[in-house]
């Protein structure tokens, strides 16, 4: 359910040709649907209504000013995991009870920055992290609102392994088994609030099984606190909600609610929900052009104007992207997958400029012809595209532009040479 689409042979966003946006503010460019964002918004609410939860977007999925403005505007908070983008968070206008801040390794002045904001919920991810945090706690006048990010030990089955956030061999949490004497340490502290959990299992998460077995886990653990004694009053279950890449694949959010609400409903807990791919990822696409085209006699190479400096996710988790020319009169796609039914397909690898055998954008893909200067789209761009840009070989990092309706709206300019020294020293 997306905005992108192809209207008389020309690829679309909303209600504008994309190659006029490419012809206007140039080529790499990421294009936002706001419309999108606000579809996806309001399905992934209504599915969650009957837990009234606090959506968190995660803001490290698309982390752009006027992004966060446009989902703080319809109700949501942020999830973040990091100074930097705590303050963009602020920045964006967001209330600080409305952000969590979660993250393995924050340091004490993240703590004290978080302090400092008055942020709704700090989760901590180890008794380290508690120690630190409760001295911090002690230079401000309000307690630290806190909850225990756990390990659920539940395989979430990502498509890469990387993005498995959820069992005893990745670094997130603590150990569900040792929560408990977390609680039994910290929770009576004065600057602390010790009454919550969190979890996040990875993402994206295609099943929701994982999601039931986690949740099941953590009010299991809430039960047994409450049994304690302790105040439990929040779970905050993460996101991971998975987006379309190859084609309607991603289970609706009314699936995951269907089977999550009835776990969590009548609890008396403040759920927390922290999605960001799924609001964001078909949402955006990334506009580039052909620069050449060439033949190797074993492979056949088109090398675009993107690279894997604004798209990593192929080099880094293998991952897919369908990708198609914006003009594509008669060979309009009719899904996302590899294999178009279309005659006369070229096989080739779409990649970058960048000197790094890695950095490619599809391989042995079936596209039609494609020429110097032709423009393409890269699909489901709008999360973990931009936000893990870099500027490797020296490359300026790409502008990004909102459309909303008929009006495109540069909300972030393309970098310059001066850019790319502005803080160094010489
Ligand atoms: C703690 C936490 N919450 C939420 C998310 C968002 O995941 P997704 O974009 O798949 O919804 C992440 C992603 O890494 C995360 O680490």
């Amino acid at each position: 359910m997306n905005l992108f689409a192809y209207r008389g042979g020309r690829l679309h966003c909303e209600e504008l040709p994309v190659d006029e946006l490419a012809e206007r503010f140039g080529t790499p460019l990421y294009v936002y649907s706001a419309g999108t964002f606000r579809k996806h918004y309001a399905r992934f609410t209504r599915a969650f209504a009957p837990l009234d939860p606090l959506i968190c977007f995660s803001v490290k999925s698309c982390a752009n000013l006027s992004v966060l403005r446009l989902l703080g505007s319809l109700g949501s908070g942020f999830d973040v995991v990091s100074g930097g983008e705590l303050f963009r968070a602020l920045q964006a206008g967001a209330p600080p009870e409305h952000i969590v801040f979660a993250g393995v390794g924050k340091t004490q002045e993240e703590l004290t920055e978080a302090m400092q904001a008055g942020v709704g919920r700090i989760n901590v991810e180890s008794e380290s992290e508690l120690s630190v945090l409760s001295h911090v706690a002690r230079r401000f006048d309000h307690p630290a609102r806190v909850a225990v990010r756990i390990i659920p030990e539940v395989d979430a089955r990502t498509p890469h392994h990387y993005t498995t956030t959820g069992t005893k061999d990745n670094k997130f949490g603590v150990p569900i088994e040792q929560a408990a004497a977390l609680f039994r340490k910290y929770a009576r502290v004065p600057v602390l609030r010790l009454c919550g959990l969190h979890l996040h299992i990875g993402s994206p998460v295609r099943t929701v099984e994982p999601y039931e077995t986690a949740i099941g886990r953590a009010v299991a653990l809430v039960d047994e606190l409450r049994g304690e004694g302790f105040t439990v009053d929040t779970l905050d279950i993460g996101g991971g909600f998975p987006a379309d890449y190859e084609r309607a694949e991603a289970l609706p959010a009314a699936a995951y609610a269907e089977r999550i609400v009835p776990l969590l409903e009548g609890r008396g807990l403040r759920v927390v929900i922290e999605p960001g791919r799924c609001l964001a990822a078909n949402a955006g696409i990334l506009l580039t052009r052909v620069i050449h085209t060439k033949d190797t006699g074993r492979r056949r190479f088109v090398i675009v104007d993107a690279a894997m400096t604004e798209l990593i996710r192929p080099a880094l988790y293998d991952a897919y992207h369908f990708i198609w020319p914006t003009y594509a009169e008669g060979r309009v796609p009719v899904d996302w997958s590899r294999e178009q039914p279309f005659e006369g397909l070229v096989r080739c690898d779409v990649v970058g400029p960048v000197c790094e055998s890695g950095d490619f954008l599809a391989r042995d893909r079936a596209l039609p012809a494609l020429r110097r200067d032709d423009l393409v789209a890269i699909f489901t761009c709008g999360a973990y595209a931009m936000s893990m840009s870099s500027q490797y070989n020296s490359r300026p990092r790409a502008a990004e532009v909102l459309v909303d309706g008929r009006e495109p709206r540069l909300i972030r300019r393309r970098e310059t040479y001066d850019d790319l020294v502005q803080a160094e020293r010489v």
